[in-house]
């Protein structure tokens, strides 16, 4: 596949194969992620892969602190309203999604299933946690999200869906002493990756982009 194909048929996999991804394949998919641009080649990028008992055993804490009812509480705190130009491209996103697949994103009970699911990685057989140093300025954190792009296009090349997922950094602290990362640095993003089930009904959910005259202008 070449990169416009690569870049136009990614879209976030909620539904995954339990096979998991070899170590040798994902080392590839990070490997190529790599090379992703970054200020001054900072390269302000560190990731932890998560699997197997490791991986149950964040989800089960995650679960229990969502049961508790506990606040959360990550390092990117999640956005509380947007702008009218923003709001209206989520509003669209929520109103397809409920019209196609019956998932209303705004009823606070499908919300409460949808971070259960964030919290089992939907199922992923591999989850890989982006993070970095929280003293780093802003240019790293955009960055960041270079890398993450790339990791997502490496992986969907190699026949790996993925999902980026703020949710799942919704504890981040316990997420942080669970896997030995330093206080001193922010956690950013899960990544879950593996192989897309095509049986899954989340997966036939694509979304919609702008018109180009919404984002463009010409100037000349
Ligand atoms: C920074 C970021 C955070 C996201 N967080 C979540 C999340 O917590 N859970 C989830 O299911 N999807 C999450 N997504 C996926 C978006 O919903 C998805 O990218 C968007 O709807 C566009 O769909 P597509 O990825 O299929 O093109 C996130 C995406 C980004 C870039």
């Amino acid at each position: 596949m070449d990169a416009i194909e690569c870049i136009r048929t990614r879209k976030s996999i909620r539904g995954f194969k339990p096979d998991p991804v070899s170590t040798e394949i994902l080392k590839k998919v990070i490997e190529a992620a790599q090379w992703s641009p970054s200020y001054k080649n900072s390269q302000p990028w560190e990731i932890i892969v998560l699997s197997g008992g490791k991986k149950e055993g964040l989800t089960q804490i995650l679960i229990d602190l969502f049961g508790r009812d506990t606040p959360p509480c990550p390092d990117i705190p999640e956005p509380g309203s947007w702008p009218d130009r923003e709001n209206k491209h989520i509003a669209d996103l929520y109103r397809k999604r409920a019209k196609v697949s019956g998932i209303d994103l705004g009823d606070p009970e499908v919300l409460k299933k949808a971070k259960i699911a964030n919290f089992n990685f939907y199922r992923a057989p591999h989850v890989i946690y982006l993070f970095q140093e929280a003293s780093l300025p802003l240019w790293s954190l955009f960055d960041l999200g270079l890398f993450a792009q790339s990791l997502m296009l490496s992986a969907h090349a190699h026949g790996l869906g993925t999902v980026p997922q703020a949710f799942a950094t919704d504890y981040a602290r316990d997420i942080k002493k669970f896997l030995g990362i330093p206080e001193t640095k922010r956690l950013v993003l899960g990544i879950s990756i593996g192989y897309p089930d095509p049986e899954s009904p989340a997966n036939s959910f694509r979304t919609d982009r702008a018109e180009m005259g919404d984002i463009a202008r010409w100037v000349e």
